[in-house]
């Protein structure tokens, strides 16, 4: 059965934001948050390594691509968070103030001190949401481990439950070390991560997290190494990129094989929770925790934030990964191409011809003399 946007979603227009706003975190006090997931533990008796060689390919590659995140990083880096909002200023375009008329709004008192303390809350909410998102990698993986029905990919997937183990424990450190605060995992991200962790269909977790979650980190690990100029983040964010590219490779070869055994219904239901994974990763970008903490009412800022001249194209780039491997599966135009109508009213339909990351992932291994020695 086919649903609408306000059944998949929980509202008619995607830009609602009385909508987006109305999903807000209740239990941030506490320390764990349980999942009941509902899948079967898949044992599989053929040990043929190699059936599918390219997935033996890419385990044979993640063998010899580990790193150590205490030892290969340059940890000694000193890192002045304010020093860098001053040079990230001259970087990322003019600020809102400069845009947008904000007499009579939330921001009409503020002066430099609390436009450079919204910066620095800024990048410990990103940096944040990057790490709880690694968890949610790590554990989605381990569950791709056990549910996935092939040798090969079981294997492959063992060697990402350590990569994104490494990943969780470079941001936690990052964050807890070099940084000035944490946030709770953002709502929208959560919604998300419980999805991919309730449905009961392996492929919906390589789907969910393989495609869309780690599709739109490449994408925004990409722009933040681009931009940023401290050398620890722009290394360790290099680090984490060469893996998280064979990660979405390893998502773009499982899911081609299965997807061509799949029914229209069933493909309308992958089309569907694509659309529902993009909708709530674009959602959690307006950072209304950010807000929240800085004193100024989320629903009055956002709209100002969003006429920024930049936005439209920082909120689409975040998709750059994720269109053309979508397309490279066939979920793009399969059955009427709902997925395509619903990615162009996104606005992120532009992307869909870019390189897909199966045929791009060596380009972001580690070179050789770029591999810190241990
Ligand atoms: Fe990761
Ligand atoms: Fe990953």
């Amino acid at each position: 059965m086919a649903f609408n946007t306000e059944q998949i979603i929980g509202r008619e227009h995607i830009d609602d934001i009385e909508g987006i706003l109305s999903v807000s975190n209740t239990d941030v006090a506490e320390a764990l948050h349980a999942v009941r997931s509902n899948y079967d533990t898949i044992f599989s008796w053929s040990y043929d390594k190699g059936n599918r060689p390219k997935l033996n390919r890419l385990y044979e590659k993640a063998k010899t691509s580990m790193w150590n995140a205490e030892t290969d990083l340059a940890w000694d880096t000193v890192v002045d968070q304010s020093k860098l909002v001053a040079e990230q200023k001259l970087l990322m375009g003019p600020p809102l103030r400069t845009y947008v008329d904000l007499k009579g709004t939330a921001f009409e008192r503020w002066g430099d001190r609390e436009w450079d303390q919204l910066a620095i809350e800024s990048q410990n909410w990103t940096l944040s949401q990057f790490m709880h998102g690694e968890q949610g990698a790590l554990v989605c993986t381990a569950k791709v481990v056990e549910s996935v029905p092939w040798i090969d990919a079981k294997y492959y997937g063992a060697t990402q439950v350590m990569d994104e183990a490494r990943h969780v424990e470079v941001f936690a450190k990052y964050l807890d070390e070099k940084l000035s605060g944490h946030y709770p995992i953002n709502a929208h991200l959560k919604m998300l991560l419980d999805d991919i962790i309730v449905d009961s269909r392996w492929d919906m977790t390589f789907l969910g997290m393989q495609i869309m979650v780690e599709g739109l980190a490449l994408a925004a690990f990409g722009f933040m190494h681009a931009m940023t100029t401290e050398p620890l983040l722009k290394q360790l964010l290099r680090y984490v990129m060469s893996d998280e590219a064979r990660h979405v490779a390893f998502g773009v070869l499982a899911l081609q094989d299965y997807y061509g055994e799949l029914s229209g219904p069933e493909i309308r239901d992958r089309q569907e929770f694509a659309f529902e994974a993009a909708v709530r990763m674009r959602d959690r970008f307006l950072q209304q925790e950010v807000w929240e903490r800085m004193g100024v009412p989320p629903r009055d800022v956002i709209p100002l934030t969003l006429a920024a001249p930049d936005r439209a194209m920082f909120q689409s780039m975040l998709f750059a990964k994720i269109v053309p491997n979508l397309k490279k599966l066939g979920l793009l135009d399969a059955g009427d191409g709902w997925l395509r109508t619903k990615f162009t009213e996104l606005g992120v339909i532009q992307w869909e011809n870019l390189s897909d990351t199966e045929e791009e992932y060596a380009a972001f291994q580690l070179a050789e003399g770029e591999r810190a020695t241990t």
